[in-house]
């Protein structure tokens, strides 16, 4: 039997989309291997949205390089963004790369695979939007838990961002498809869903049927068997305010939202392109919280961007206290050719000030976090149990409709079910607890 290895890096758009590819593979008699020595084929399904992460894919390539000694027929492709993005840079950087296919051009995989066998240059696949494969709805990471995205691409510019261009176009997938989708995946064992879209709350505006996110979410909902749903990113530019309403109408949909201000200030947020004002945000926030008291927000902050003042960046640690983040991502400016910020506006804060200013957001999260969770101590709140924990096997591990991720006792019977845990210690990124009752 033929073995295909595949290892996907960015975000979870990507990951889904290596599941899809693995679909198609698997529809060819292919099973899955951890180990890139025994594969056939490998895949590299990469993230373009910081350089560091592309030297990194250069790297692992140059290490995978050697399996084709011990196979010379073995297959070594480069998916997703960086694939699309660079396209046949990679192959002159790489020479012993024999597919590249692009985040938007990946539909026809199988095909590539075929013709980069017969032939000696590097098959090429990119610029061009291909349906992507059907999912089978099997291949998957985690037994309980799926993501699905519903939009692909998408329509802002913020000017650091190559998503747009290695996505293209937002395009949103027909509703009907999605909920077969979510069904497949619930008949299979799935309790939780997340829908996936770089922006979310756009859904539905390029469909001929004038379904929108608020259609989606209440469909979703109504499937039999689903215990949890949730959706991601949200921005706040689009962000319907209605939303909130849902969440407090539908019980299995989680009130948590990841929608990221990039930064605290107006100014700055101006420079991004990103169509909204500190003011908006802190809006935004505060209509869900009214709804929610509840309710967690997850934030991405980007530090360093061109002309970020001290002041500036002092207004992104502001708002991280006034909203008090269950999570925050935060990366550094990395300026990526082709986006209008690579190409109109210079690099100018030096690395060590984009360091500091990293670890003090660091550190201003892990101290709210902290409080967090230590208010949290006492109380009890329903976790999806997901199974034994990666760290200390005997202990399960799960998280709460607000994301926070918690260890407690119990048999592995648990894994998939809604528990009751009531929280008795924490760390900054975790909580202990005991099921309740
Ligand atoms: N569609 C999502 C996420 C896009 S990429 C959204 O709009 O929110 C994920 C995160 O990477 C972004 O939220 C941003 O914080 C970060 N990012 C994107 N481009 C970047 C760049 N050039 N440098 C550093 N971080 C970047
Ligand atoms: Fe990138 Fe902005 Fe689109 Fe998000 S909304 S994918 S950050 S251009
Ligand atoms: Fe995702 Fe990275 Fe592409 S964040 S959309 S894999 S550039």
């Amino acid at each position: 039997m033929k073995r295909l290895h595949l290892i996907s890096f960015g975000c979870q758009m990507n990951v889904y989309d290596g599941e899809l590819m693995a679909s198609a593979f698997k529809r060819r008699g292919y099973a899955r291997s951890d180990d890139p020595a025994d594969a056939d084929v490998i895949l590299v399904n990469t993230c373009a949205v910081r350089e560091h992460a592309e030297e990194k894919v250069f790297s692992h390539l140059g290490e995978l390089r050697r399996h084709k000694k011990t196979n010379p027929a073995l297959l070594l492709g480069v998916t997703g963004c960086m694939a699309e993005r660079m396209g046949r840079e990679i192959a002159q950087r790489a020479p012993y790369v024999d597919i590249i296919a692009g985040a938007r051009s990946f539909g026809d995989i199988l095909d590539l695979a075929a013709a980069a066998k017969d032939g000696t240059d590097a098959v090429i696949s990119i610029g061009h939007d291909r349906p992507p494969p059907d999912r089978d709805v099997s291949v998957r990471q985690d037994p309980y838990r799926a993501f699905i995205a519903v939009s692909r691409g998408c329509d802002h510019a913020c000017t650091y961002c190559v998503v747009p261009n290695t996505r293209g176009r937002e395009k949103g997938r027909p509703l009907d498809g999605i909920v077969a989708e979510v069904k497949e995946l619930v008949a299979d064992g799935v309790v939780e869903v997340t829908l996936l879209g770089q922006n979310i709350d756009s859904y539905g505006k390029d469909r001929p049927e004038g379904e929108d996110l608020h259609h989606l979410l209440h469909a979703c909902h109504a499937v039999d068997g689903l215990k949890r749903l949730r959706f991601v990113t949200s921005h706040p530019e689009d962000m319907q305010v209605e939303i909130f309403d849902d969440m407090a109408n539908l019980p299995k949909l989680c009130g948590a939202l990841h929608i990221p201000p990039q930064s605290g200030s107006s100014r700055v947020l101006k420079r991004m392109a990103r169509g909204y004002t500190r003011e908006r945000y802190l809006d935004i926030t505060h209509e869900f919280r009214r709804r929610f008291p509840e309710g967690e927000i997850a934030a991405d902050f980007i530090v360093g961007f061109p002309g970020e003042t001290e002041d500036d960046f002092e207004q992104s640690i502001s708002l991280m206290h006034e909203v008090k983040f269950q999570q925050s991502f935060i990366f550094r400016y990395s300026s990526r050719p082709g986006t209008p910020s690579g190409i109109h506006f210079e690099d100018d804060v030096p690395l060590p000030i984009k360091a500091a200013r990293n670890m003090r957001l660091l550190k201003t999260q892990e101290a709210i976090s902290r409080k967090k969770h230590a208010a949290m101590v006492g109380r009890t709140y329903e976790v999806l149990v997901e199974g034994p924990s990666k760290k200390d096997k005997s202990v399960l591990t799960g998280r709460t409709r607000g994301n926070h991720l918690v260890h407690f006792a119990g048999s592995v019977d648990l894994a998939g079910e809604l528990v009751d845990v009531s929280v008795t210690d924490f760390t900054p990124v975790s909580l202990r607890g005991a099921v309740a009752g």
